[in-house]
């Protein structure tokens, strides 16, 4: 959990006002300073003190957390402390979301009735699926379900009791287990196709597929090696610290608003093509280049910066993403069952060549998540409105673990930015008579 005491070890920062002639000793605290130290320096005790202005919050840090350690200069990604490449290979979705959202690992018991719990949480009110139904038919997927979870606080009224710890599991418990069906149903709402209830008796992963891809069969029987591809995808997905969509969640969340809200204004941050849509570009530009053969025309067109190479750079990692390590070899078990998509060779032989081609290497740019993400999305028959639902399904456990924190955190406030106001001030309003005139 999070400290709430932290000591600066007598570390410090002076800073001399040169209005003032002034010094201030700022203690640094984990490389930081209290923005509201800053408000210290001022010129007299009517003015307000210096704030810093950083929009899209690029160096100021929100919160203090335990969920998600990034280092993109090394490309290490963490959930609780365990390497990403560790939980992709030997844990399941369920097991890290609990430890997403516990901070540690479950027991077998833990285990079990985490799973029994969130297994028999997957259905929803049938007024849910009446509200989805009411959509236009070519509804866009991420719409639906940002409704549907929003929608979902109006049947669990209680959930608005943040305060209560049980109370707050079982919103927690609720929300991971039905965001698969909402996700599903949302799939099936644009296909005409007839929603499917949950199958308590299949896996997360495999129940996801079932409500997806069922049709007339008794039982549906997903390929072990897809849903094994789905759980790593999920896991990859998870969290990722303070991006867009969490910081949303959490700001959101501070006016302690119920977590279905809070997650809500996470989906709908995901929606945006900044955040959740690169994946599909990428297929587009694969498309686009046709054949391996037109590849070093157009890394040759990206260097003279007519465009960009979709999938690679990030704004954190300045090395290998290590998500788009692990999904690349995903993609091996995938196409095994689907056979290969085509655009895989483009993808492979872009990779070598910007890889070693000197405009990426000085610029530090590598594959990202989204660079073979969506070939598998593809080979798994999803239209690229779902690649955004696919994404926010796992999210959630992420969602809720830094909601969590944030309901748990003693130094926590409503957000609040400041501005620095630049309209006009003080104006004497005309009447319509003068204006009109
Ligand atoms: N192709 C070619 N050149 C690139 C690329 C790229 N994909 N990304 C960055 N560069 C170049 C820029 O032109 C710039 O070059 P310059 O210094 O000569 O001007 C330099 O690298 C730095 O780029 P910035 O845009 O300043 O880097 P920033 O950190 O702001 O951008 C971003 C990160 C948005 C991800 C960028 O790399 C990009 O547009 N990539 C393609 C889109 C993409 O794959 N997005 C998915 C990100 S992962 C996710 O969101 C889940």
């Amino acid at each position: 959990m999070t400290d709430a005491t932290p000591s600066s070890d007598g570390q410090t920062l002076t800073v001399r006002d040169d209005r003032t002639g002034k010094e201030y000793v700022l203690p640094i605290v984990d490389g930081t300073i209290r923005a509201s130290d800053l408000g210290k320096i001022r010129v007299s005790d009517d003015e307000p003190g210096i704030a810093s202005y950083d929009p899209g919050f690029t160096n100021t840090a929100s919160t203090r957390s335990a969920v998600t350690y990034i280092d993109g200069e090394k490309g290490i990604l963490e959930y609780r402390g365990y390497p990403i490449e560790q939980l992709a290979e030997k844990s399941t979705f369920l097991e890290v979301a609990y430890l997403l959202i516990h901070g540690d690992l479950p027991t077998k018991d833990q285990y079990d009735s985490w799973v029994h719990d969130i297994t028999f949480h997957t259905f929803v009110h049938e007024n849910i699926k009446s509200l989805m139904q009411g959509f236009r038919y070519d509804a866009h997927p991420m719409g639906m379900l940002l409704s549907a979870v929003g929608g979902l606080s109006t049947f669990y009224p209680e959930a608005r009791n943040i305060h209560d710890a049980d109370t707050r599991h079982l919103q927690i418990v609720r929300m991971i287990a039905k965001m698969p069906t909402l996700g599903a149903w949302s799939f099936r709402h644009a296909q005409g196709k007839p929603y499917v209830y949950p199958d308590n008796d299949l896996s997360y992963a495999e129940n996801f597929l079932a409500m997806l891809f069922k049709m007339s069969e008794a039982k549906y029987e997903a390929d072990p090696r897809l849903v094994k591809a789905l759980e790593v995808l999920f896991i990859l997905h998870a969290d990722h610290e303070q991006n867009c969509s969490t910081n949303a969640v959490r700001s959101v969340g501070s006016s302690q608003v119920d977590p279905y809200s809070a997650v809500s204004a996470g989906i709908g941050a995901l929606y945006g093509p900044l955040h959740g849509g690169a994946n599909e570009a990428v297929l587009k530009m694969l498309r686009r280049i046709g054949d391996v053969s037109n590849v070093p025309a157009f890394i040759e067109g990206v260097k003279a910066g007519n465009e960009r190479l979709m999938g690679f750079g990030h704004r954190v990692y300045k090395n290998y993403d290590p998500r788009a390590t692990i999904i690349k070899k995903a993609t091996d078990d995938v196409f095994e069952v689907t056979g290969v998509n085509p655009l895989l060779k483009i993808a492979v032989e872009l990779e070598k060549i910007a890889l070693e081609d000197e405009y990426f290497v000085k610029r530090k740019l590598y594959p990202n998540v989204d660079f073979y993400s969506g070939l598998i999305y593809e080979a798994l028959q999803f239209p690229p409105e779902m690649f955004t639902v696919l994404f926010a399904i796992p999210r959630t456990a992420g969602w809720l673990a830094q909601w969590l924190e944030l309901v748990n955190d003693p130094e926590q406030k409503i957000a609040r930015p400041k501005q620095i106001y630049t309209g006009g001030r003080g104006l004497t309003f005309p009447s319509r008579e003068e204006r009109w005139a």
